[in-house]
């Protein structure tokens, strides 16, 4: 296993089940600073304590609704972390998704443009050329436009896209920009939606994505999505129009 420890770790959406995961195994790797932001303050407070009592490690809680970024941005502190790990997600409703406009505000925001700010106030708050890791949990609904997620794919699209172009502008520096186009994993929402035997644990994706640290572009995780989604671009429009 190429491990490189990380001591402290910067987590925006730190109630997501995959974030939780992997923030328990980061701890059991011997991470030992904490710093957890969620808008919902009783779920984070409950996920910090039970990370305090199991791994005896030091957490810090915030509190942040990525629909408030813009007026909070100024304020809003980031912390100095080994690593800055952005979980949010918001998937949205298949029928609120076509005509809702505050439902597609809350995918923009969820997925891309409350991201983004967060990833330019984490990069105007490092010290130049420092060597810090900024991890973004990305889709592979991404790859492809689809009835049911094309507002999530596209979100996650223009994510992928801004942060290859900050990965490419750091690429000789000590800054490494990692993004993770993630198949399914087994949460709660998923396992309703998708096909059982297409997805992994929370607790696996979180083993898989820390096997090697030093890794930094765009991946697929687990790495046969690639396959599968190379497949899903060449499948007829009318197979596609009915997913
Ligand atoms: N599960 C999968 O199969 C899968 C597949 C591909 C990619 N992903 C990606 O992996 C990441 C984690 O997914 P998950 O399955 O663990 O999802 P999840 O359990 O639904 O977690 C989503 C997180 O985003 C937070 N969030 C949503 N809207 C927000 C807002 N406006 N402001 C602040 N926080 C907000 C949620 O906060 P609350 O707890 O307050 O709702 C929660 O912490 C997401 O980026 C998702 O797109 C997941």
């Amino acid at each position: 296993m190429k491990y490189k420890k990380i001591n402290s770790a910067f987590i925006l959406g730190s109630t997501s089940e995959i974030a939780k995961a992997i923030c328990i195994e980061l701890a059991k790797q011997g991470c030992k600073k904490f710093v957890l932001i969620a808008r919902n303050k009783s779920k984070n407070n409950i996920f910090a304590q039970e990370l305090i009592e199991k791994f005896n490690v030091e957490v810090t809680t915030k509190e942040l609704d990525l629909l408030q970024i813009e007026k909070k941005y100024d304020q809003f502190v980031i912390n100095n972390c080994d690593l800055y790990l952005l979980a949010t997600g918001y998937l949205g409703s298949y029928k609120k998704n076509i005509i809702d406009k505050n439902e597609a505000i809350n995918i923009y925001t969820a997925n891309y443009t409350g991201v983004i700010l967060m990833i330019l106030k984490i990069i105007s708050s490092l010290e130049n050329n420092s060597q810090k890791k900024i991890w973004v949990l990305s889709s592979v609904a991404s790859d492809k436009g689809r009835p049911s997620n094309y507002q999530y794919g596209a979100a996650k699209a223009a994510l992928n896209t801004f942060c290859e172009g900050l990965f490419y502008l750091n690429m000789n520096k000590k800054l490494s920009i990692r993004v993770i186009k993630a198949g399914f994993v087994g949460t709660t929402k998923t396992l309703k939606i998708a096909p059982r035997f297409l997805c992994i644990s929370p607790q696996k994706f979180a083993r898989k994505l820390l096997e090697n640290t030093e890794k930094k572009g765009i991946e697929y995780l687990p790495r046969w999505w690639y396959v599968i989604m190379k497949f899903v671009k060449i499948l007829p429009g009318a197979f596609i129009s009915k997913l």
